[in-house]
């Protein structure tokens, strides 16, 4: 499974792209929003410091705003991946883009249907909100379940990319599951990295190692 770092914060990209952990990154509108500085610049440095796919999101409603946006996002990295909604606009700039063999992430899918639709409309990438499903009383992991075997009934090429990730438990599950891709938000990396024994036992080692003389 691909892991794909959920932030726009370039130092934490570069802290775990440092440990040869990201694959890739997603960003979105939000996520801009918390950082200091001008979203393009950070888009077009996030694209240059990722070998993997970099997904960035379009502003614009209609599909003609999406497509011109597209292009711009596009000459900011050949691993720029443009995320358009899953809204019907976004599906025709989906299907105008990927013939232009410019890839895309459908984002904001909430069910199976919607992700066999993007899967129709070309997208590389498939983003189920899994988190903000169990926020309201869904069952995240469950959507997963069901689109990959929907993806694989009809052998789409579309990747599942996991979003919305809220704990470890949720990159395990979706491992299992068997998802192509997961985006995961910084502190949640870190949780899935550190763990009591480990600092208890390394502590242990290190004093073990002072006593001897
Ligand atoms: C990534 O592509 C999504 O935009 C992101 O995972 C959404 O996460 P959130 O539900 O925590 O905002």
């Amino acid at each position: 499974m691909k892991i794909f770092l959920d932030t726009a914060s370039i130092k934490s990209i570069k802290f775990y792209n440092d440990m040869g952990l990201i694959d890739g990154v997603t960003t979105n509108p939000s996520l801009l929003s918390k950082e200091k500085g001008n979203p393009h610049s950070i888009m077009k440095s996030i694209s240059n410091m990722i070998d993997g796919d970099v997904s960035l999101e379009v502003i614009g409603t209609t599909y003609s705003e999406m497509i011109k946006e597209g292009h711009t996002l596009k000459l900011y990295g050949d691993n720029v991946v443009v995320k358009c909604p899953m809204t019907p606009d976004g599906l025709i700039a989906c299907k105008k883009l990927t013939n232009e063999n410019i890839p895309v992430n459908i984002t904001l899918i909430f069910s199976a249907n919607q992700a066999m639709l993007a899967a129709k409309s070309g997208a590389k990438y498939v983003s189920p909100f899994i988190g903000r499903l169990d926020d309201v009383g869904n069952d995240g992991i469950n959507l997963i379940n069901e689109i990959k075997q929907i993806f694989q009934n009809y052998d789409y090429g579309t990747q599942i990319l996991v979003a919305s990730v809220r704990h470890p438990i949720h990159v395990i599950q979706s491992a299992k599951i068997g998802a192509d891709a997961i985006t995961i938000p910084p502190i949640i990396l870190d949780k899935m990295i550190k763990h009591n024994l480990t600092s208890i036992g390394l502590n242990n080692f290190l004093s073990d190692w002072k006593k001897i003389k």
